[in-house]
């Protein structure tokens, strides 16, 4: 994150207006520890993107409150697991129209959640499915027929099905139970930890099979659960599924100790300290993907680590006797350098490049203090 604030600190012209090339390596050197191999350019316009899960904007809230020094920065307390990064991840899935291969009567839904976004150093601790079913009856008459109900069988799929074969032979029953349509969204959930682990390996990801069959309709009236029908009995629901996937990275679990940095005193004084910087992600042309925070206190170092240094300036044995020797010869040997010596982490809410939601804490983000190295 080091990068990031020099980012900021050339645009201050501390330093020299660096090469557009500089800039960009330094832009992949963040995004690279973002886990991202390139920035994200999400779809469409702010409007248009997928709307960000209220449970993650909750925990996001959360996190920026968070001053306890206690707190562990590898625990995601609302999932009770350990965990740094929390995505929600997309169905890619097809809706397959018409009649099911395997049923007669149902409605087949793929669902396909592409885990290789997940980088290979993380380490998954929970999947959980989340299906939500919204209803718009369109006609009054079907709110007034009483309580509608449909039958929902999710498979995993084991392997790919030829052309011709059976496709229930290549399927496993994970769950079968039945939902009832209201106007209020209702959701199932379920735990597919393991499985979504396996789907991290190449060419495993088959993905799932949702079939969905209208409960205590009369054969007859089945006819008119397809789709496609223009007069239909009852109004199919709206599925949209989402992969909640936590996992954690191991190299991003220092201690998430905070000191209120905001309020560092404005005194001029040119020895080395820390010194208030608001970045914002506009200013960087991140605003695109960056949900939140649009901005945030980052602070940089600057200032002389003048001889005698002073205890208060956190120089090393070596900046000690670094300074004594520029003191007897300025030209030959330059002054300790001022630069952080205690970072702290924040939290970023964002679209990955498959335009799911991540929420990630960021460790080195913010600079509390400074010494003279
Ligand atoms: C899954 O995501 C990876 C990494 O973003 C991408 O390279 C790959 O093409 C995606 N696969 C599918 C099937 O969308
Ligand atoms: C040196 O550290 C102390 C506390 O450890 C801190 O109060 C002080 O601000 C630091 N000095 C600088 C220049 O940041």
């Amino acid at each position: 994150m080091a990068s990031l604030l020099l980012l900021a600190l050339c645009s201050l012209s501390v330093c020299a207006v660096p090469h557009v090339e500089e800039m960009r390596s330094q832009e992949r050197l963040f995004l690279s520890s973002l886990g991202l191999s390139a920035r994200p350019r999400p779809a469409g316009s702010r409007q248009a993107r997928r709307h960000v899960p209220s449970a993650l904007w909750r925990m996001f809230r959360r996190s920026e409150n968070i001053q306890a020094q206690d707190s562990d920065p590898c625990t995601v307390a609302e999932y009770g697991v350990r965990g740094n990064i929390i995505r929600y991840v997309q169905d890619q899935g097809r809706l397959v129209s018409g009649w099911s291969s395997s049923c007669q009567a149902c409605l087949e839904k793929q669902l396909f959640f592409n885990m290789s976004v997940l980088q290979p150093v993380e380490l998954l601790s929970l999947a959980q499915l989340e299906v939500k079913f919204h209803w718009k009856p369109l006609r009054p008459a079907e709110l007034l027929q009483g309580p509608q109900a449909i039958s929902v069988s999710l498979y995993k799929v084991i392997r790919a099905t030829l052309r011709g074969a059976n496709p229930q032979a290549n399927r496993r029953l994970l769950l079968s139970q039945s939902v009832q349509l209201q106007p209020e969204p209702t959701s199932i959930t379920m735990d597919l930890t393991s499985l979504a682990e396996s789907w991290r390996k190449p060419g495993r990801n088959y993905g799932l099979v949702m079939e969905l069959l209208p409960l205590g309709a009369d054969p007859k009236e089945l006819v008119s659960f397809y789709p496609g029908n223009s007069l239909p009995t009852l109004t199919l629901p709206l599925v949209q599924a989402s992969l909640v996937a936590v996992s954690l990275n191991p190299h991003q679990c220092r201690s998430r100790q905070r000191r209120s940095a905001v309020h560092l005193p404005v005194t001029p004084s040119n020895v080395c300290k820390a010194r208030r910087l608001y970045i914002d992600f506009k200013d960087v042309g991140w605003q695109d993907w960056i949900i939140a925070p649009q901005g945030y206190m980052a602070n940089y170092c600057h200032g002389e680590c003048p001889f005698p240094l002073s205890e208060s300036l956190n120089g090393t044995n070596h900046a000690i006797l670094q300074t004594l020797v520029h003191s007897l010869d300025p030209h030959g040997t330059p002054q300790p350098c001022c630069v952080p010596i205690r970072l702290s982490p924040i939290s970023m809410l964002y679209y990955d490049n498959n335009d799911n939601v991540v929420l990630r804490h960021y460790q080195d983000m913010v600079v509390d203090e400074c010494g003279c190295r």
